[in-house]
């Protein structure tokens, strides 16, 4: 039993109606088991998924920024104000400078909102540990979108990025990410010390959804 994050991403079939669809077939997934399924849409879905979803929504990305002039930016009060229980930062698609990813980290703290923060390496993922976020989400770049799982190609980055996190901040909770689609490549991953995975095409490319989200997490 762990933790299951579904990163819609920008894909077609994750987003406005056909997205609710596909959001609710997690959410029926999410009430047959014990393992914490949580999605993140794309951002103009945020507050509809959020009102029409029990399972927690994440944000994609948001912006180190406060109110003010920052046309087309998003920010933690904002995502906060709609419900969404938090979100990924420094996604691999979504690079943010360290000083951003600190300034949202902190925020996050002060409203309350669950901090991803997504990093490429075992060095990075040391480094993101410092600022302290809710988890850390190591996703090699060459791995994301290639089905090939990072837990069964390079399981050692998985094992010393949550030593190496752990080292630096124990408290906080290791994801792993890129080419997780199967229940082995999730059991794994828990099987490394990760507290779960990020994904995304393995679940919202599927030709069934709800059937490969069930098998990911043992129903099937
Ligand atoms: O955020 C999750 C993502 O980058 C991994 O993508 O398609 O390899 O599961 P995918």
């Amino acid at each position: 039993m762990g933790v299951v994050i579904i990163n819609f991403k920008a894909y077609k079939e994750g987003f406005g109606l056909k997205g609710l669809e596909l959001a609710k077939a997690v959410e029926d997934v999410a009430n047959k088991v014990d393992d914490y399924i949580a999605i993140a849409p794309i951002s103009l879905d945020l507050q509809r998924f959020v009102n029409e979803l029990s399972i927690d929504v994440y944000s994609q990305h948001v912006d180190a920024v406060n109110f003010g002039s920052y046309t087309g930016r998003i920010n933690a009060e904002m995502i906060k104000e709609v419900g969404a229980k938090g979100s990924l930062i420094n996604h691999s698609e979504r690079r943010l400078k360290l000083a951003d990813i600190d300034f949202i980290v902190d925020k996050f703290k002060e409203l309350e909102l669950v901090s991803v923060v997504c990093t490429n390496n075992i060095t990075t993922t040391a480094a993101a540990a410092a600022l302290q976020p809710d988890y850390v989400a190591i996703e090699p770049p060459e791995l994301i979108g290639s089905g090939i799982p990072v837990s069964k190609a390079e399981p050692e980055i998985v094992e010393n990025s949550v030593k190496a996190a752990k080292d630096v901040y124990p408290e906080i909770k290791v994801l792993c990410g890129a080419g997780i689609s199967k229940h082995e490549d999730y059991v794994t991953a828990l099987d490394l010390g990760a507290e779960g995975v990020l994904l995304a095409s393995g679940v919202v490319k599927a030709k069934d959804p709800k059937a490969a989200l069930e098998e990911l997490v043992g129903l099937r």
